[in-house]
């Protein structure tokens, strides 16, 4: 499995991370069986959330590993905090609570990465740098980030936060790859060429912030997997053609598609199966080419100028 730094911090990880999202309703066994082939196959991120099953996942995690033993610091755990029912909060107080109740529920004394995980329009970066700064310095969260921000709202957070962000976590897959479709359609009077998260991938490049891509495999809004779905024929025909010639399936080759990128972009896979999961664990270290690449873009129904 191959490794990348978060960002330009020094914490390093597997290239591919395990999203711990639908576990909430798992059997203690099967949670430990998903989690011990991730660590067996190399993975070391492991994606939280406080909704997550409304803090459920959390604990199923909490159950399977003792995150209070001497190897807490062999993997890095993240979690998100900022959603309510029916608004965002980025208050000082929010943050902090929030912060403890993960860190309850996951039975460990610390975060590798804190992230905020919807933008909050009522958000007062002062505050924010001042729970960041309180975090850090109690031990509670070592690094920061976002998910679903822009680049203008992560530079409005940066202006004030002493440890800049690391990590933003947006929805990136071969069928929603809308952050790619603009900059290959710049000027052109095509849907493709909207610009809908004003430049995020370039930013994110430019500014050493790791691109996490949640839901690798899902195409819309959770509205399923294009994986051997037949809407999506001539990609799934694609990826086993090329998936071929590194002796692996289309599963595999989907997340070699977004590996490929330059962007160090890691994908976030929210399996819950073991077999899937040691599929996707192949990608690591499979480098497509640059035709190929275009090959599978082209193949979802996505059009070059
Ligand atoms: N920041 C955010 O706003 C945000 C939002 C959503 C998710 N996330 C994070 O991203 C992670 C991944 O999200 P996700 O779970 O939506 O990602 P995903 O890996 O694209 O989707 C996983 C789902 O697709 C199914 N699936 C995968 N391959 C399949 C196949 N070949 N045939 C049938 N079903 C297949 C899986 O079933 P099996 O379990 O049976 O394989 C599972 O139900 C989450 O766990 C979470 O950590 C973040």
């Amino acid at each position: 499995m191959k490794s990348i730094n978060i960002g330009n911090s020094n914490v390093e990880t597997s290239n591919i991370a395990l999203g711990c999202m639908r576990i909430a309703n798992m059997e203690k066994d099967s949670v430990d069986k998903l989690i011990k082939t991730a660590l067996d196959e190399g993975i070391t991120l492991f994606d939280h959330a406080d909704i997550y099953g409304k803090g459920q996942s959390e604990i199923n995690f909490g159950k399977v590993l003792d995150l209070k033993s001497s190897k807490r610091d062999e993997i890095v755990i993240q979690s998100k905090c900022g959603i309510r029912a029916g608004f965002f909060d980025f208050s000082k107080e929010y943050i902090m609570e929030s912060v403890d109740n993960i860190l309850k529920r996951l039975n460990t004394d610390y975060l590798d990465i804190l992230l905020l995980h919807r933008p909050d329009t009522l958000m007062e970066p002062e505050e924010v740098a001042e729970a960041f700064s309180l975090l850090v310095n109690s031990g509670k969260v070592r690094k920061f980030g976002v998910s679903n921000h822009n680049p203008m709202q992560i530079q409005l957070l940066n202006k004030y936060l002493e440890d800049k962000i690391i990590v933003n976590q947006l929805q990136l897959s071969i069928t929603n790859s809308s952050m790619i479709d603009c900059g290959l359609n710049v000027n052109m009077e095509i849907d493709g060429s909207i610009n809908r998260d004003d430049s995020v991938l370039e930013f994110c490049r430019l500014n050493d912030i790791t691109i996490q891509a949640w839901s690798p495999v899902q195409y819309g809004f959770f509205e399923g997997t294009f994986l051997n779905n037949p809407k999506f024929k001539e990609l799934n025909e694609k990826l086993t053609e090329i998936g071929a010639r590194y002796g692996v399936n289309n599963n595999t080759m989907a997340y070699a598609w977004l590996l490929r990128h330059p962007a160090k972009i890691q994908p976030v896979t929210g399996t819950t199966n073991i077999e899937r999961l040691k599929e996707i664990c192949k990608a690591s270290d499979i480098k497509i080419t640059r035709e190929e690449w275009y090959e599978i873009y082209r193949s979802a129904g996505k059009v070059l100028p």
